[in-house]
């Protein structure tokens, strides 16, 4: 149980406040590049900060604050130049620093500025630093940059705070009961046969490491020196999963505000034998939750039973009111270590993860992962191993 100061401290997401700060010092993604594609003026929520993020007609990226200097219009309204993003209502034209540079209807431009973040492409994605100058690399995590994989974005808008997302990632028991006993429950429910049957946890256990947390199980059925033990997957600092075995996915939870999450799903796909990597990585945004959190999609799917976790604890769950136990000890873990590292950024320090040494960077940061995902026995037979495991699990009722 948490007092109410440090739930305050990990739930707010805005400009001054301690998580707000620690939060500011990374780079988040913010978009699919092939959405500006379709519409090159893309309207967004980062950190509590209603932004515009725009191409202009040279191929330019800018991200400014949605309020025209003028008289307020939306800038979400706003026409791409050559040179930047003009106002609809009387043509007050920005540039990618924020700065007017035209006035239409005046003598001269006068020296008036909107705010503006830096932006940068990679992957397929337009990530946003809001943070102070000088701003760390953007990590060329290895998913991000391989040219041995195809890839694609789905982005999802969740009602509910992006750490409730995180907690769920630091939280690995759960596997067994949300995607095991309640997916089949919810299969039930649809007239389909249960799917899936998780084999029991042993034992779970957390390491830290340069970009953030090992997540370690051992699970009935599997000896000591599986890969899941003895590797395990990385939780990357302060806000991204990394999972999957033969497609191995980034999941990013990008605090829109304190109630509402960016969830970016950053997905790989093996190359067919003799293709190439494609150029083009495609973003699709999909609605799986309503506004009042009510899902409006079958939860058959464990991504889905995953999301109906985070957003089913409320806007921003009361972590005052809290029990965590042993099982928790992840959670626990992270909630330690994002409170160390908003003191870090409050004596001037750069947080975990925060890149700026180039060697590092390039060509890609690789990232450790143990090939074989959760050890779990599928229902249309696809699993031969210890099935026993299976039963037992499910006569537990
Ligand atoms: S309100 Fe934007 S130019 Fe007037
Ligand atoms: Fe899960």
């Amino acid at each position: 149980m948490l007092t109410q100061d440090v739930h305050e401290r990990l739930a707010q997401v805005g400009s001054g406040t301690p998580m707000g700060e620690l939060l500011r010092r990374y780079w988040h993604p913010v978009a699919g590049t092939a959405e500006l594609d379709e519409d090159p003026v893309h309207p967004l929520r980062l950190l509590g900060e209603d932004l515009v993020l725009f191409r202009d007609a040279r191929g330019g990226l800018g991200l400014v604050a949605n309020r025209c200097a003028h008289r307020g219009l939306n800038m979400a309204y706003g026409i791409p130049q050559e040179n930047g993003l003009r106002c609809a209502y009387h043509g007050w034209t920005y540039d990618a620093a924020g700065r007017v540079i035209d006035m239409p209807f005046e003598p001269a431009c006068l020296p008036l500025q909107i705010k503006a973040y830096p932006v940068q492409q990679l992957g397929g994605l337009v990530f946003a630093y809001l943070g102070p100058e000088p701003a760390p690399l953007l990590p060329r995590y290895d998913l991000f940059v391989r040219d041995d994989i195809d890839r694609y974005v789905e982005i999802t808008v969740l009602p509910c705070s992006w750490l409730q997302c995180m907690d769920n990632s630091l939280d690995p028991v759960h596997f067994e009961h949300l995607h095991g006993h309640f997916g089949n429950y919810v299969l039930k429910k649809l007239g389909k046969p249960p799917m899936l049957f998780p084999a029991r946890h042993l034992k779970i256990d957390f390491d830290l490491f340069e970009y953030g947390i090992i997540k370690r199980r051992l699970v009935e059925g599997e000896p000591e020196d599986c890969d899941d033990w003895t590797i395990g997957h990385p939780f990357l600092f302060p806000n991204i999963l990394y999972v999957g075995d033969a497609r191995p996915n980034y999941q990013v939870r990008v605090p829109m505000d304190e109630t509402h999450t960016l969830h970016v799903r950053y997905q790989s796909v093996p190359l067919k034998d003799g293709t190439q990597s494609r150029r083009e990585i495609p973003t699709r945004r999909v609605t799986w939750f309503d506004e009042r959190g009510n899902p409006t999609v079958p939860l058959d799917e464990i991504p889905r039973q995953d999301m109906l976790a985070w957003v089913a604890q409320g806007p921003i769950t009361d972590r005052t009111r809290e029990h965590l136990v042993t099982s928790d000890k992840g959670v626990l873990l992270y909630h330690q270590l994002l409170l160390e590292n908003i003191e870090k950024v409050g004596r001037g320090e750069d947080p975990m993860a925060v890149v700026r040494d180039p060697a590092k960077n390039e060509p890609m940061i690789e990232l450790p992962r143990e090939r074989s995902a959760y050890r779990a026995f599928w229902g249309d037979g696809h699993e031969t191993r210890s099935r026993r495991v299976s039963v037992a699990w499910q006569n537990r009722g």
